[in-house]
């Protein structure tokens, strides 16, 4: 089908209706920026820019700022935001009592980041605290600080500040330059290809045998693949954005329909929030422009925190008003005897002739500089992560 069969009609709607686009340009940016100058300034983390971010370009679409008190409560209670509409993770922009103490509520701040680059204004609407121990049992479903999204929230400010943001910047991907697309662009894109259909896929893990198998059974019923990467914030022992985006090229490249797969940076931080994360994930994607999105085991989970298949029995529950179609895959892996990818679905061969590898023992042999077996990554990949590991 050609692009030009496309009508603006039969594109995704954005969560909400609108695509939200808070960048401020030309002459409105200027005056910005110099009246700036003269606000309150606030320094932001990577974890808070990355939110910035992704709020001014319409991928956190419906939200125009950070969430206030309300719709705070709304989320970590109901998942909903206040107007009713699915939100299943808060994002919000936490400060300390003597950052928020300096700040008046009405007036604009300017949002720095930590490189010191003016990247945005809050127009600050209210400050309020929280539970600390309500969010990290309601939205990461543990108090335990082990896990890495509950310890952040155990770490961080107080307070959160709550109004809409206009963004001036753009926080810089220099490294990613050519797969850095917003929602809008990701959009024209899909039309440009004349893809009605596109199943979007989020990892933060280079892509192995597994990923492969579920991401080209969804490809064989819609017309392309979003392969969404996130490269924001992840922990320190999740093989880094860098050396995972040069995995996913020579993936694509040796073993993907260049017409059919499309490679985009996905610039949030990793929150490990399994099931509600899958949820956000979703709604994300289909900002992007997707109307298909993967969520396989034990999505966006670590540890043994989440059942394998939680965050597929949550999102199911929310998938009527999600307007995405959620394609759900078993555990995948490779049969020896099948001599294939399988999942217990279609595998009817005793587990020992299964090949499963921890993320542990992936890494491991990697930093070792050994190969991975063919049955769990595909050579390139593997000689690609051995490489950056080693210069790491
Ligand atoms: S995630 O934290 O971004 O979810 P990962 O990059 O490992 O982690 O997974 C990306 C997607 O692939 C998720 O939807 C996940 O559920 C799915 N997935 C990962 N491994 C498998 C597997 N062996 N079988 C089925 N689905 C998987």
């Amino acid at each position: 089908m050609v692009s030009s069969a496309i009508t603006k009609e039969e594109t995704i709607k954005p969560h909400g209706g609108e695509l939200i686009n808070r960048q401020v340009e030309g002459e409105e940016r200027e005056i910005l920026i110099q009246e700036a100058k003269h606000f309150p300034k606030l320094i932001l983390n990577p974890w808070s820019l990355s939110d910035l971010e992704l709020i001014a370009i319409g991928g956190f679409s419906p939200l125009t700022g950070f969430l206030g008190k309300k719709d705070y409560i709304s989320v970590v209670e109901n998942l909903r935001l206040d107007n009713g509409l699915v939100w299943s993770i808060p994002i919000t922009l936490p400060v300390t009592k003597e950052e928020a103490d300096k700040l008046t509520i009405g007036s604009n701040i300017a949002l720095y980041g930590e490189d010191n680059h003016l990247y945005g204004v809050l127009n600050l609407e209210e400050k309020y605290t929280y539970d600390k121990q309500q969010e990290a049992e309601k939205v990461y479903g543990t108090t335990d600080d082990n896990h890495p999204g509950v310890k952040n929230v155990y770490d961080k400010g107080e307070i959160y500040l709550a109004g809409p943001i206009q963004l001036v910047d753009r926080p810089k991907h220099d490294e990613f330059t050519e797969f850095h697309l917003d929602p809008k662009e990701t959009r024209t894109l899909f039309k440009d290809l004349g893809w009605k259909t596109v199943v979007g896929f989020q990892t933060r893990n280079p892509v192995h045998r597994a990923h492969e198998y579920i991401q080209k059974i969804a490809l064989e019923s819609v017309d392309g693949l979003l392969l969404n990467p996130l490269v924001g914030e992840t922990k320190s022992d999740d093989i880094s954005a860098k050396i995972r985006m040069e995995s996913y090229q020579v993936i694509l490249k040796h073993y993907y329909p260049e017409e059919r797969t499309r490679l985009v940076i996905y610039p949030a931080a990793m929150r490990y929030a399994g099931p509600r994360e899958s949820i956000l994930h979703a709604l994300v994607r289909k900002n992007y422009g997707c109307t298909h999105f993967i969520v396989g085991r034990d999505h966006a989970g670590v540890g043994d925190y989440y059942g394998t298949y939680e965050a597929q029995e949550l999102i199911s529950e929310y998938e009527d008003e999600l307007d995405i179609n959620i394609f759900k895959f078993e555990h995948a892996f490779f049969c020896t005897v099948c001599d294939n990818m399988t999942t217990a679905k279609t595998c009817p061969h005793d587990k020992s002739n299964h090949v499963h590898l921890s993320g542990t023992k992936v890494r491991e042999k990697l930093r070792n500089g050994e190969q991975l077996p063919k049955e769990f990554s595909r050579p390139e990949v593997a000689d690609v992560l051995i490489k950056g590991l080693r210069q790491d």
